[in-house]
């Protein structure tokens, strides 16, 4: 379990904070380090929702917010899987989905985040660049391929305004843009 670098953090902090973030989803909790850049971007009342499969990883996370000098109630850590917890969110509820949970699940996780972002949320997936195996076509195990074909997928899409952040492992993000009815 590798936490996010500062360049991303400082990526995340800064998504937070032009979104005015009241409400964000976060998948892989590890040890609080991204929830911690996250909710020094957010509103001060904002709560983060962080999901992690790992429940001792979730302990360390509290540890760490709690040392930060966070207020319990911004932080919401739900134990499980995912995909098991993700469909009991709210739809439309949420201003930012950062995603750095089984990178395999990556195109799941996209399809989940469309529907608890709200127009004009941002969707975020570390290791874009998976340390550099995504832009070699060699490469062809079954984490570079989901996350290159995830790359594709928000390339495509419409009704997303993609961009891929050279920061750290690349960060690759898309607004949710308005589809007008
Ligand atoms: C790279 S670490 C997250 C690091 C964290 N974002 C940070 O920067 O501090 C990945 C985390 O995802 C969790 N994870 C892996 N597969 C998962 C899944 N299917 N659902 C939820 N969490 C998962 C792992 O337990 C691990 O804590």
């Amino acid at each position: 379990m590798v936490p996010i670098g500062s360049g991303v953090g400082a990526a995340l902090r800064f998504l937070a904070a032009v979104l005015d973030a009241r409400a964000v989803v976060e998948i892989g909790t590890g040890t609080g380090v991204s929830g911690l850049w996250l909710l020094r971007g957010m509103r001060p009342d904002g709560v983060l929702t962080t999901v992690d499969v790992e429940t001792e990883h979730q302990r360390l996370a509290k540890q760490t917010f709690t040392e930060a000098g966070v207020p319990a109630q911004r932080a919401r850590t739900i134990p499980g899987s995912a995909l098991d917890v993700l469909p009991r969110l709210t739809d439309g509820h949420y201003d930012l989905v950062f995603c750095d949970g089984d990178k395999r699940e990556y195109a799941d996780y996209l399809k989940e985040a469309m529907r608890l972002l709200r127009p004009g949320g941002v969707v975020a997936f570390d290791n874009a660049l998976w340390h550099d195996r995504v832009a070699d076509p060699a490469q062809r195990d079954e984490e570079t391929v989901a996350i290159r074909e995830l790359g594709r997928t928000m390339q495509e899409a419409e009704g997303l305004l993609p961009v891929l952040l050279p920061v750290g492992d690349g960060l690759l993000a898309a607004k949710k843009e308005w589809i007008p009815e």
